[in-house]
């Protein structure tokens, strides 16, 4: 983790800058127009096509969803039509009963509704990765469930993907398994080229690990930009969490955004309105400063075609480009404003706790709850950490398992062996779970080290063959690969 974290040590900015209402804004001339409606209207400008994807559900993971529905309303805000924005999102907050704003989702302590009219095209079972490659190749027919609607884009037009969510390296989380993996995304992406159906597409990723979808995977001629809230071995941050600066409304105990999401909407929000109030809103809110705390903090990483980001900001007028490569760092400017995306879901069910009446019954479920979830999580550290030693010999399975490859080469080469790991894991030891992603670096490197099948099932058999999985046997919850 630190090795990245050095190499730009030097680099570290200020990244909350107060924003200013002009953001990054480039002459009109590049495209001779700076209007996205006469972009869209123009016939040979083309439209542009929107995918917002939260990978998540329940509502401790709120904040995902309230980030893809904040995104949307940027999107409408800058004449985007709903025909052409498709949204994935689970759609289980606005209605969860823990939800103290009934209907309502917001993004910011101070924020305002983002739910209202956000288009239901993929929400609870067909929230799938098979569906998302399906609507970003334009294959109706291959869609299941859902509206139906998927990226019919022209040679012309532009792209733009957004996705929160948990991550691991060369994954990401999807509610309904399997998760996305990146091989198969990149394979997706390369596809949509070779049908040669749009201009261009600009891609935003928050996760943890989310360099690690792109690193050494995606080339640079295939007019598509991306920008990642980490590098490939960072974790991303959740915040305006519960005991944080800034908190949630009190009556909220759960996390409201992501660090890199709300950075790159906020300052698109300011961008947009003249509206003193906005900025003052959240200038009041939110203290930035500098901060060089990097292990609370992550890179914002580019890849692929860097050279149509100037470009990217004209035309999009900053919704997908905003000034986010600009920020190079992100912290926050408090040690609390932060928290690791995978602890956010324990940090609501503890406020949860802590309300509940004493001695009550609802009181202890939630204790054993809790409880179970740190025992499945350490059980998953330490089996795999054993594991690694039943591979490599005690000096080196934890080295060897936790070793990074030099930067621009993709975490493993074999994806096939990959998932083949994780799903003789599963079977084992039980499943990943959000957490557990964080240990796809393991099993990439497993795959790295030649191990064959037979001898990870030995291994695992042999670490997790008398622990009972329980209600985490992937028969019932399924596989992650
Ligand atoms: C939420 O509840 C409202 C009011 O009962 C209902 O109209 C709406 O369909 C529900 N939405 C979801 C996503 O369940
Ligand atoms: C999935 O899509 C189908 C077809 O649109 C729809 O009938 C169904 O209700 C959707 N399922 C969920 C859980 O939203
Ligand atoms: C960053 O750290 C250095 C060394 O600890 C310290 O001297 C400096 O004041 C810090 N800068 C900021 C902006 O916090």
């Amino acid at each position: 983790m630190s090795r990245h974290l050095a190499l730009k040590l030097n680099l570290l900015l200020l990244i909350f800058t107060t924003p200013s209402i002009e953001g990054v804004r480039f002459p009109c001339t590049l495209k001779g127009s700076c209007s996205l409606d006469e972009a869209q209207d123009g016939e040979n400008d083309g439209v542009t096509w929107a995918v917002l994807v939260a990978g998540s559900n329940g509502y401790y993971n709120y904040r995902h969803q309230a980030d893809v529905c904040h995104a949307y309303q940027i999107l409408k805000r800058r004449g985007i039509k709903d025909e052409n924005i498709i949204m994935f999102m689970y759609d289980d907050i606005a209605n969860d009963s823990n939800n103290p704003n009934p209907g309502v989702i917001i993004n910011h302590p101070k924020g305002h509704d983002v739910y209202a009219g956000v288009p239901k095209d993929y929400t609870g079972d067909n929230v799938t990765s098979a569906n998302l490659y399906a609507v970003l190749l334009g294959e109706k027919k291959l869609v299941k469930g859902g509206s139906g609607k998927v990226v019919n884009s022209k040679p012309n037009d532009r792209i733009f993907v957004y996705y929160s969510d948990h991550g691991g390296p060369g994954t990401l989380g999807m509610p309904n398994l399997p998760n996305v993996y990146a091989n198969d995304f990149i394979e997706v992406l390369e596809k949509k080229h070779a049908t040669g159906t749009y201009k261009e597409m600009v891609i935003y990723v928050e996760s943890c690990e989310s360099g690690s979808i792109f690193e050494g995977l995606l080339k640079d001629n295939m007019n598509i930009y991306v920008t990642t809230a980490s590098n490939a071995d960072e974790n991303s941050w959740g915040t305006y969490c519960p005991d944080m600066e800034p908190p949630p409304p009190p009556e909220y105990d759960t996390c409201l955004g992501d660090l890199y999401s709300v950075a790159w909407m906020e300052d698109s929000d300011l961008q947009d309105t003249d509206g003193e109030t906005l900025e003052q809103q959240y200038k009041k809110v939110k203290v930035r400063t500098y901060n060089n705390d990097s292990s609370q903090g992550s890179h914002v990483m580019e890849y692929g075609a860097k050279g149509i980001r100037l470009e990217s900001i004209s035309l999009y007028q900053g919704f997908a480009a905003s000034n986010v490569a600009n920020y190079d760092t992100l912290i926050s400017s408090s040690p609390m404003g932060v928290i690791n995306q995978r602890d956010a879901d324990l940090v609501f069910f503890q406020r949860k706790y802590e309300k509940m009446r004493k001695g009550s019954q609802e009181k202890a479920n939630m204790l054993k709850q809790i409880n179970d979830i740190k025992n499945h999580r350490s059980h998953l550290d330490s089996s795999i950490d054993a594991i690694g030693v039943r591979l490599f010999g005690s000096r080196n399975g934890f080295t060897t398992l936790n070793s990074l490859r030099s930067q621009g080469k993709p975490i493993v080469d074999d994806w096939g062996c990959l998932k083949t790991m994780v799903r003789v894991y599963e079977t084992h030891c039980g499943a990943l779970t959000q957490y557990g992603m964080k240990h796809m670096r393991a099993f990439a490197n497993i795959c790295n080290q030649k191990v064959t099948k037979k001898a990870m099932v030995a291994a695992s058999v042999d670490v997790c063959g008398e622990h009972d999985v329980g209600q985490w046997s992937p028969l019932k919850i399924g596989y992650s690969a």
